[in-house]
């Protein structure tokens, strides 16, 4: 198999991390990676915010959790005007965030990535910054360093809290959160969540 393919097809999401710092220069190394992502007009609109601080990572993730909590209080009325609150797997994900002290966020990770667009409306930002995303999740696999996508991490998005705890200025929007790390669970080729083959292709030619 190419290796590329090979790489892609063997990253996992991992959520059990070692408390073992990844080196600066492996940082940079990821963000490389990042900042190598196609955009739209080339705008480059990411910022990469490294967090490394436990506590931190600890103060946003209990910041998404206060907001998941008050969604939840006021889902009746939410879920007529937001369709992905009627997802059960949405909603269900949502409470279990909310079933533990354990920080079921952000999985106390030595390393958190939030990658913000520093400019008012570019209406691309979110995919570009998605893009730099799984460039940086595949690097990172590379080097046997594990990586999850935070989506929660939405609840950020225009938190002022959060852009004060991190010293990001208001303007700046929040566009993805991934976490790293090594991972007891290593990071070969392990069980791969069903991929779905059928329905999903549709040739025009
Ligand atoms: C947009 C997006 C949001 C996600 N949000 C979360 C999340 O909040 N928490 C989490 O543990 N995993 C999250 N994931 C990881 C997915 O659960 C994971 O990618 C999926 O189950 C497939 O598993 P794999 O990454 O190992 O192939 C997210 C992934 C994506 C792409």
């Amino acid at each position: 198999m190419n290796h590329i393919m090979a790489n892609i097809k063997s990253r996992r999401s991992r959520r059990v991390f070692f408390d073992k710092a990844i080196p600066d220069g492996i940082i940079e190394e990821i963000i490389e990676a990042g900042r190598y992502a196609p955009s739209a007009l080339n705008k480059q609109p990411w910022k990469f915010i490294v967090i490394t601080n436990k506590d931190v990572i600890k103060r946003l993730s209990g910041i998404v959790k206060e907001k998941t909590l008050k969604i939840t209080r006021v889902l009746p009325i939410l879920k007529l005007f937001k369709a992905a609150l009627r997802d059960p797997q949405i909603i269900g994900a949502m409470k279990k965030t909310l079933s533990t002290d354990d920080d079921t966020v952000f999985y106390k990770v030595p390393l958190l990535i939030l990658i913000a667009s520093d400019k008012g409306r570019n209406p691309f930002a979110s995919k570009d910054c998605a893009l730099a995303s799984q460039n940086m999740m595949l690097y990172a696999h590379s080097l046997s360093i594990s990586s999850c996508f935070i989506g929660r991490a939405d609840f950020l998005m225009m938190s002022k809290a959060a852009k004060d705890i991190i010293g990001l200025p208001p303007r700046h929007t929040i566009q993805a959160a991934i976490v790293f790390g090594y991972s007891p669970e290593g990071d070969g080729p392990q069980s791969t969540p069903e991929r779905r083959r059928d329905n999903i292709i549709s040739w025009v030619r």
